[in-house]
């Protein structure tokens, strides 16, 4: 596995072996805490986040690496006009594997083609996210026990939700899944993910427009904040930022092993009396989003634990 830039870059078994992997960090971290000494990482983020920054260095640190990097645009050299696939050619030199998010769909994999370290994308604009997929996986594996024979619902902004784009094309190589896409009209999921993805396969899926219609039939809701910076227009944003709030009275009919997820940050999305509700696993999701990334690293690096 040389860069991670589509979640279809890994196949099923290999999705398979890194949950494994993962579970395994997470009953024996101590195991793993020094197989990564003298390898360093580097997070280049050209754009803003909390959990995929720190879960990337807070993996490495727990497996005795070392990282380095920048958090913003404005703190690198893009600012006096670098290009990405030069600063990312120069941070090459310094780290052993590199992890990126850029507002530019397309920029990890154009940068991943000039250097020799892997390149993992952390996000590249409304494009995908395959590492929030690994941790949406890992999540549901925990929480189902199988990807298979779920009804899995996806709300709020499908159009430019790069974590739902991601999630939709991994989930759709398992058996007999239907997806439910809950969203405004102008936030529904764009035409190349339901023609290369729900059509090409023969998938089923419908496309609604509230929660309370699907609620009972659901395995997985997947919760999404409306995508404030991907708006042209200021307006349009305020007009639909609120279009679906799960609250406790939206949840009197569903399963009771239900799984609410949510990729975070949250605005309004889920009340926060939601999140007493056994239900809720977004919370869950952010700590598996640290042990698959772990595994992740291990895999790239080619390093393994003993006995492993
Ligand atoms: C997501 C992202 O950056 O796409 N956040 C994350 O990585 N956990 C979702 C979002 O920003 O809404």
């Amino acid at each position: 596995m040389k860069h991670l830039i589509d979640p279809m870059d890994l196949t099923v078994e290999e999705i398979d072996r890194l949950i494994e992997l993962g579970g395994k960090i997470l009953q024996n971290k101590e195991k793993y805490q020094e197989v990564c000494k003298h390898k360093s990482l580097a997070t280049l983020f050209f754009e803003p986040s909390t959990r995929t920054r720190l879960s990337f260095e807070a993996a490495m640190l727990e497996l005795g690496g070392n990282v380095l990097g920048f958090s913003s645009a404005n703190s690198s050299s893009a600012q006096k006009g670098e290009s990405v696939s030069d600063t990312v050619r120069t941070v090459s030199s310094y780290c052993d594997i590199i992890a990126m998010r850029h507002p530019k769909e397309g920029a990890p994999l154009v940068a991943s083609r000039k250097i020799d370290v892997p390149l993992i994308n952390a996000g590249d604009g409304g494009h995908y996210h395959p590492t929030q997929t690994l941790t949406d996986l890992m999540t549901i594996y925990q929480e189902k026990g199988h990807f298979d024979n779920l009804t899995v619902g996806m709300c709020g902004d499908l159009k430019f939700g790069r974590t739902v784009h991601s999630l939709i094309k991994a989930m759709s190589r398992y058996e007999n899944v239907r997806f439910v896409m809950i969203s405004p009209e102008e936030l529904r999921l764009p035409d190349y993910i339901v023609k290369d993805v729900f059509e090409k396969k023969n998938i089923p899926y419908t496309e609604v427009s509230t929660m309370e219609e699907v609620m009972p039939e659901l395995d997985i809701l997947y919760m999404t904040r409306v995508q404030r910076e991907r708006f042209f227009n200021e307006q349009d944003y305020i007009r639909l930022k609120d279009s679906f709030i799960l609250d406790p009275e939206k949840l009197i009919n569903a399963k009771e092993d239900l799984c609410i997820m949510h990729p975070l940050p949250r605005v309004n999305e889920i009340s926060t009396k939601v999140d007493d509700d056994p239900r809720a696993c977004y919370f869950k999701q952010v700590r598996y989003g640290k042990f698959i990334r772990m595994a992740l690293i291990m895999t790239m690096l080619g390093v393994k634990a003993n006995e492993d």
